[in-house]
């Protein structure tokens, strides 16, 4: 299994305030289960105690391939009374002995932890909050949401977005879990969110003002005209998506963006499979590994709330072999393994030029 895991890794499961202090919690697998070449560092301003490593005997089961996961806990403790730290949010960046600093390495293993809790916890309540994201807590969604807002907007601006002015579509925006903090995040453009759960739709209209919510489809077409979005992300779509219905969607998302426009799209590959392994079957996982894919299977969390209950699935696929699909509609100019929790971000650009159509005979 760790063949298809190699890269050790960090994990948030919540965040409370605790007497004058926030305690962030989660895990991190070092790398060939050595804590010593785990560090945390924090931005200046911030007083913080970082415990690590705690007991872990879930882990332990969850990554039963993985070194000393029975002791891969951490406790961040962030005193605000000792922080002088101005600025939005709190940053930390857990990094691994031996391992590469770039940029990209960076924005994997960073989190960002807003202080103006207050502003950001209005949700929906579950099951809709739930459909969106798994989670333990609210600050859990809260952390993650805006950390993922971060590493999209830092993503796209790396490949040429001006959040300045961009036109933004988020594909399959839930709750606006992420969308709703693009603004704080220096996204100025105008802001669009899509999804076929109506009722989280309907909720983000009430609650989330400055950007723009609409129902959609199961199957393109959307009511979008053509080439007006300069950045289309879709967090955990294609992961529910059977690949024929990919390939639809991503000859539509092509439709709607800009010519050179930018897509960056996740999906489950094999993070997200060593992740899942112990409820995966031999058969199953010798698919996977010959063919770059696992056989679908149902996902329930839209029963009731979409017409077809075959539709949203479990989909498994090596990021090689969602590249492959990709390429049929855009080049792929990235490809960054475990980008967005245990996802795969593909970052596609359309084509500059409206494709030629074959001369009729
Ligand atoms: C796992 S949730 C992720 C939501 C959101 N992207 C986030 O990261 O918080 C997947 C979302 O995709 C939506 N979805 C699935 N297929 C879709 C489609 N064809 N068009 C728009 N939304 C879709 C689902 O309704 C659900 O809200």
């Amino acid at each position: 299994m760790c063949a298809l895991q190699q890269a050790p890794l960090f994990a948030i499961s919540g965040f409370a305030v605790d007497q004058g202090a926030v305690v962030l919690t989660g895990l991190i697998l070092a790398p060939e289960g050595d804590a010593d070449a785990v560090r945390v560092d924090a931005a200046p301003g911030i007083a913080f105690e970082f415990d690590y490593p705690l007991p872990n005997p879930h882990a332990a089961e969850v990554y039963w391939y993985w070194p000393n996961a029975a002791a891969s806990a951490f406790r961040i403790r962030i005193s605000l009374a000792d922080s002088t730290h101005v600025g939005p949010a709190f940053r930390f960046r857990v990094s691994f002995r031996g391992r590469g600093d770039d940029a990209v390495e960076c924005l994997r293993t960073t989190i960002l932890l807003p202080k103006d809790l207050g502003a950001m916890q209005t949700f929906p309540g579950s099951p809709a909050l739930r459909r969106v994201h798994t989670y333990n807590t609210i600050g859990n969604v809260v952390c993650h949401g805006y950390s993922d807002a971060h590493r999209i907007v830092e993503i796209a601006h790396g490949h040429g977005f001006d959040p300045a002015t961009g036109k933004v579509l988020d594909w399959g925006c839930g709750h606006g879990r992420v969308t709703r903090y693009l603004r704080m995040l220096g996204a100025n453009g105008p802001l669009h969110g899509i999804d076929i759960d109506h009722q989280n739709v309907e909720w983000a209209q009430r609650h989330l003002a400055d950007i723009t919510f609409a129902d959609g489809p199961l199957m393109p077409p959307t009511r979008y005209r053509a080439g007006q979005f300069d950045l289309i992300f879709g967090i955990s779509v294609m992961t529910h998506l059977a690949v024929e219905v990919q390939r639809t969607w991503l000859e539509e998302l092509r439709r709607i963006l800009k010519p050179g426009g930018l897509a960056l799209l996740t999906f489950t590959g094999d993070s997200a499979v060593a992740f899942s392994s112990r409820f995966l079957d031999r058969a199953w996982l010798d698919e996977y590994k010959t063919t770059g894919r696992g056989p679908d299977s149902p996902n329930s969390d839209l029963s009731g709330i979409v017409s077809d209950p075959a539709y949203y699935r479990n989909v498994k696929q090596t990021a090689a072999v969602a590249a492959e699909v990709c390429r049929e509609q855009f080049s792929v100019e990235a490809i960054h393994p475990c980008m967005f929790g245990y996802q795969d971000l593909l970052v596609l650009r359309s084509p500059r030029r409206p494709r030629r159509r074959a001369p009729s005979a």
